[in-house]
């Protein structure tokens, strides 16, 4: 059952004129706008869509109170796929069919997930070309300026989780739907990614003892400097980072977090690890850190990273 990426997410936002313009700001193009929603779409065809909190057609999620993601719907590659993961998952609990097809239920941590027939964009990426030494990829080109963020796609969703049951919320995802485990810290969090993506992770769920809710989505973009003038363009218009810049050290990914109204952060990542089947998932005793570096915060002093090594 490949379950190649994120499709879609659904919101339900307090403040829908303010989730409409972060997304806007944040660079994803706008569908569709009225009094009760909007829909975003990435270049490769995924979708964000806002609704009101108070919408009864969202399924509830534990940290449903207030403005928060309410269903995070995969994409798979085929309707056979798709029968095939709704048999699976009515072994042991409600699966609901939507009259395009899509099915949905409920995962270990109650999060509403669903499953579609993935919908890919056709998108030409044309690589980022650097200069260095002899090697010219960029002669008599110069660097342009950006003046907002245009995320590709929609890369990741992170969780928090319970501890307790932990181990059979992540089992759910790697021994039921397929999802390959990358790295691991016991009694902190499991990155995955789906077994038809190459990404570090698509999935993490990370532990709290305050107990299950949305942490962030997260949005390729092309590289640093587009994290960056694409940051700057979010600050420009009001809205408050939730971290500095820099370099994660697991996924290795660049990165810049906002806080987003419409429920948890949003991520600018670029340059994330690639890994197939021949990847060994490390099993970390101990968090080897968050950042390998980080563009200093004037509030908090900046630390090195932690030179542990996986068990
Ligand atoms: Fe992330």
């Amino acid at each position: 059952m490949p379950i190649n990426r994120v499709e879609s997410l659904v919101y339900g936002v307090a403040d829908l004129a303010a989730g409409t313009r972060y997304y806007e700001n944040w660079g994803l193009e706008l569908v569709e706008r009225s009094d009760s929603g909007a829909l975003f779409r990435t270049p490769t065809g995924q979708t964000i869509r806002l609704l009101p909190m108070d919408d009864p057609s969202l399924p509830p999620a534990p940290d449903g109170e207030k403005s928060t993601l309410r269903q995070t719907v995969w994409g798979v590659d085929s309707a056979d796929d798709l029968e095939a993961i709704a048999a699976e998952m009515a072994k042991d609990r409600d699966v609901v069919r939507a009259a395009d097809g899509s099915i949905s239920t409920v995962d270990e941590s109650g999060f509403s997930i669903g499953f579609a027939v993935s919908q890919p964009g056709d998108v030409k990426v044309e690589m980022p070309k650097v200069n260095l030494n002899e090697n010219a990829q960029r002669l008599n080109v110069t660097v342009a300026a950006i003046p907002q963020a245009q995320p590709l796609r929609l890369g990741h969703v992170v969780f928090y989780i319970a501890p307790e049951g932990a181990d059979r919320a992540v089992s759910f995802y790697i021994d039921r739907l397929g999802f390959r485990l990358s790295d691991s810290t016991v009694g902190r969090g499991d990155f995955m990614r789906c077994a038809g993506s190459r990404d570090h992770h698509n999935l993490f769920l990370l532990q709290r003892e305050s107990g299950a809710g949305f942490n962030h989505a997260a949005f390729e973009v092309r590289d640093f400097d587009e994290i960056m003038m694409g940051g700057a363009y979010m600050k420009s218009q009001g809205w408050e980072p939730d971290t500095t810049p820099g370099r994660h050290i697991l996924g290795s990914n660049l990165y810049w977090y906002f806080r987003n109204p419409c429920g948890g952060n949003t991520e600018y990542f670029a340059d994330m690890d690639c890994m197939d089947d021949d990847w060994e998932p490390r099993i970390w005793d101990k968090s080897p850190g968050f950042a390998l570096w980080s563009i200093d915060d004037p509030d908090q002093p900046s630390t090195p990273p932690a030179a542990s090594m996986p068990s």
